[in-house]
């Protein structure tokens, strides 16, 4: 397939204006960004990737981060109030959320209205373990509430690996909306998921593109990761999708 003589092409140089829209770079608030000077760390980092729109989406984890709409709407102001004091005005950041698909999410999805990524764009994840018992529940239910669920890194979920790829058709047609990880194409998190990765691309199953950033170093692996040009053509077309749909 690919050799080790091929010319490989630094992904960084199609990330221009990227807007990323999967990241934890608000402070304080979840595993991400620790607090508000991390999170300038952070968007400094971005900026030499070329990258200054972000829709920040902190983890909303019952048992770990109960992180409410609130909260994150602060964090949010909190960052923006530093970013102007320290004159970084072309840094845009909406408030969104990454939701673990619990109970608890159950709950609110029927209670209040969930912060989105745009218009009814909803980002959820599962863990990494096992999928909710009841998954489709759960995606019914955020349909009837007429919202649209973006899967964040679907090729991570290793119990959805096989072949055919058949789970990952059936939550398509569940209505599921895929949103790659950026570092997934360079095996940052395994070479299956990698496999998968690059599997899902090719089956045009893959609607969006995310750094799921954070810390440093994985902005330091971006700024270094390197594709060959067929991995680069799989995956341009996704960032611009990306950068059309979510348009500031
Ligand atoms: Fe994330």
């Amino acid at each position: 397939m690919f050799n080790l003589f091929q010319k490989k092409y630094f992904l960084r140089d199609h990330l221009d204006n990227f807007i990323d829209i999967h990241n934890h770079i608000l402070p304080g608030i979840d595993d991400g960004a620790t607090d508000v000077e991390t999170s300038i760390e952070l968007v400094k980092g971005f900026q030499k990737l070329g990258i200054s729109q972000f829709i920040a989406t902190p983890h909303v984890m019952n048992d770990y981060y109960p992180n409410t709409r609130e909260r994150i709407i602060e964090a949010r102001e909190a960052l923006i109030t530093e970013l102007e004091l320290r004159g970084m005005k072309e840094t845009k950041i909406k408030a969104a959320a990454e939701y673990m698909m619990d109970q608890a999410f159950l709950e609110l999805v029927q209670e209040e209205e969930l912060l989105t990524l745009m218009e009814n764009m909803v980002l959820v994840e599962m863990s990494y373990f096992q999928p909710p018992i009841n998954l489709n529940e759960i995606l019914f239910k955020l349909q009837t509430a007429q919202y649209k669920p973006v899967l964040a890194h679907p090729e991570r979920y290793a119990f959805f690996h096989s072949k055919s790829l058949n789970k990952y058709a059936e939550l398509k047609d569940r209505g599921c909306l895929f949103q790659l990880n950026a570092l997934s194409l360079v095996g940052h998190y395994g070479k299956n998921m990698q496999e998968i990765a690059f599997r899902l691309l090719e089956e045009g199953m893959i609607d969006f593109l995310g750094t799921d950033t954070h810390q440093l170093r994985h902005l330091d692996k971006l700024s270094t990761a390197q594709l060959f040009k067929k991995q680069i053509e799989l995956v341009t077309p996704i960032i611009k999708r990306t950068k059309e749909t979510f348009v500031f």
